[in-house]
């Protein structure tokens, strides 16, 4: 959570940091800030809202001159969302500047201590006591600022990603990272810092992502130097070549970038199966998958671990596997996983699953997972993130970044990386004929188009969501394959429209959910024609006599279901495994314009942000 953004070199600094606030919005919202200094002083605004208020206050409050500024965009965890909370912060002196994306875990002992020697405190946030801390060291041991951090942070405990700058000595800003993520852009005697590269993408392609438990020092001039902050050793930092470009980060013409990247499903699969799927050949080509295939095939279990959405497809995952390769999977919540001594073998496999693969539970779980013995796979669609680096072995989803914080592509193609692991594994087990196996590899290829074709009931999808747009409850269900994809349609209602919803399996209506039907009630039922098609038909019966009211998500072409139903939206057909990449979209489809026509904030929905990076 937070994003935080920093410049130094021979720009204007203050619009870059802005827009690069702007584009890492989707990490926190609710306070920003920002500071420069222009050689002769330090103008700090900071402001509760979003970053458009931010930058109303900050262009009446202050001149916005200056080639160094820091910025960070919040939510909140230690201290309300208010001005004073927000960050940068300043230490007691007023020339130690710091932003911080993290928690420091024993800053209410360091702030005792600090008060004790006399520091005062204007906010609740543990930053305000790191930047003391750090300006403590500098007066006691008589360090420069890049000792200090390193000094600081060898005694906190925590999370951070932090950039820090002393307005005395302009010339450096102090970047550290432990669990939260930071990268440097490395341009023409100028550097960028940010919690990720969209801040700097129009002005260089070069990157340094510092590891865990490293710092650097950014000098005006002189470059990057990288160093452990525990045990002193110099890095050599490896300078990436980035692979995003600016028009996967701007909206376009779309109105909102959960409805474009609802859109952009078609051609996110394209990239995800790219170069990994040869329908023609009947070959799967997966390199994380390929290095280790003895272990796949051998492995007595396969667990996955994940949180939201992405937890949801690893339900769909556990369905598929069990299906088509005959490996037993347990879906465990991250959080829950890393906490309950969870009995793991080193024969067992460890999938986790993450869009932005910096999620705190999930990367406890990972490290347990580890200490336990099992061999950890992951599946991240963000390149170069702590998961990811931190997995035995992984594939990326190649989705494209996501900025809408409700998840749409994410979730779908981790079912296309998690369905080709599975017909890869159902290959070489031999759980799948071979007729069977050309099948889905044929279809799997079809389902972009097929996407679009489901994409083309968004007017018709409207008009549903316009009908039930007041509804306070709603009630989603599906069986076998679907029944996940029901729980993610009824998360995407509930986090962007704030109307209650839940989703059961079909079949568990009788066991209590029922009691919550009357016609005020709406039912989105997946009834798709394959799986158990007769016996969701009988659950919609049972719905309609008790005056629900339906929204059927059924195959094209589908008549029963039409019959029963108040509204039916079509998809495509496909096999069985398939259906949840077609299914999901009218769920995606129809959240989108009932939170569009209540007027919600689709794509930074209310106490959420879209790297959860806390526990
Ligand atoms: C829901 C949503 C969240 C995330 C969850 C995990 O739309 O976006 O539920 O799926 O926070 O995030 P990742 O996948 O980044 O680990």
């Amino acid at each position: 959570m937070c994003g935080i953004v920093g410049y130094i070199g021979h720009r204007e600094a203050y619009p870059i940091v802005l827009k690069g606030l702007q584009r890492l919005e989707y990490r926190g919202y609710d306070s920003a800030g920002i500071a420069l200094y222009d050689e002769k002083e330090l103008k700090v605004s900071k402001t509760k809202g979003k970053v458009a208020d931010l930058k109303a206050k900050m262009e009446s409050e202050v001149d916005t001159s200056g080639t160094l500024g820091i910025g960070h965009t919040r939510w909140a965890t230690h201290g309300v969302p208010n001005d004073v909370n927000s960050h940068p912060h300043i230490s007691n002196s007023g020339n130690l500047v710091v932003i911080h994306n993290g928690i420091i875990e024993n800053y209410e002992s360091l702030k005792k201590e600090l008060t004790k020697r006399g520091y005062k405190f204007e906010s609740d946030t543990d930053t305000e006591v790191l930047v003391n801390l750090i300006e403590d060291v500098i007066l006691k041991e008589k360090v420069k600022l890049g000792k200090a951090v390193q000094i600081a942070l060898n005694q906190t405990v925590g999370a951070y990603a932090i950039a820090v700058f002393d307005k005395s000595k302009p010339n450096e800003i102090v970047v550290a990272r432990l669990g939260s993520p930071l990268a440097i852009g490395v341009g023409d005697d100028e550097y960028f810092i940010a919690s990720d590269a969209s801040p700097f993408i129009e002005f260089t392609n070069n990157a340094i992502y510092l590891e865990d438990g490293e710092m650097a020092v950014v000098r005006r001039h002189k470059g990057v130097k990288v160093r452990k902050i525990f045990d002193d050793s110099l890095v050599d930092p490896y300078i990436h070549e980035l692979q995003l470009n600016l028009e996967q980060i701007e909206k376009n013409n779309f109105d909102h970038f959960m409805l474009k990247e609802i859109y952009e499903q078609p051609s996110a699969i394209k990239d995800t199966y790219r170069g990994r799927l040869h329908a023609e050949e009947g070959i799967i080509r997966m390199a994380g998958i390929d290095d280790n295939l003895e272990r796949f095939l051998n492995a007595r279990r396969i667990v996955i671990v994940a949180c939201g959405t992405s937890w949801h497809a690893g339900l769909v995952a556990e369905y598929i596997f069990e299906d088509l390769a005959r490996i037993p999977v347990e879906v465990e919540y991250a959080s829950e996983f890393r906490y309950r001594n969870p009995i793991i073998n080193s024969d067992d496999i460890v999938i986790a699953i993450s869009q932005s693969g910096e999620t705190a539970d999930t990367m406890a779980a990972i490290k347990l997972a580890k200490e336990k013995g099992a061999f950890v796979f992951g599946v991240c669609n963000v390149v170069g993130s702590s998961i990811s680096r931190e997995a035995n072995a992984g594939a990326y989803t190649h989705a494209g970044p996501e900025i809408g914080v409700a998840s749409t592509k994410a979730f779908t193609t981790q079912i296309t990386v998690l369905t080709l692991i599975a017909l890869k594994l159902a290959k070489a087990k031999g759980t799948i004929s071979n007729t069977d196996y050309h099948m889905h590899l044929q279809e799997l290829e079809t389902i972009p188009q097929k996407i679009e074709i489901a994409l083309e009931e968004n007017d018709h999808i409207k008009e549903v969501a316009f009908k039930y747009k007041d509804a306070r409850n709603c009630l989603y269900l599906g069986r076998g394959f679907n029944f996940p994809v029901a729980l993610e349609g009824a998360l995407k209602l509930k986090e962007i429209s704030y109307i209650h919803a839940e989703g059961y399996p079909a079949a568990e209506m009788k066991h209590g959910p029922i009691a919550l039907i009357d016609e005020e009630m709406p039912v989105v039922v997946i009834a798709t024609r394959k799986g158990h098609y007769e016996k969701v038909v009988s659950n919609i019966q049972e719905i309609k006599s008790r005056q629900g009211k339906i929204i059927g998500i059924v195959t094209e072409g589908d008549t029963s279901v039409r019959d029963l139903a108040d509204y039916v939206i079509e998809v495509p057909d496909t096999i069985e495994a398939l259906t949840p990449l077609l299914t999901t979209i009218p769920l995606q489809l129809l959240s989108y314009h009932i939170a569009v026509m209540l007027g919600k904030n689709v794509d930074q929905p209310r106490n959420l942000a879209k790297s959860v990076t806390v526990e």
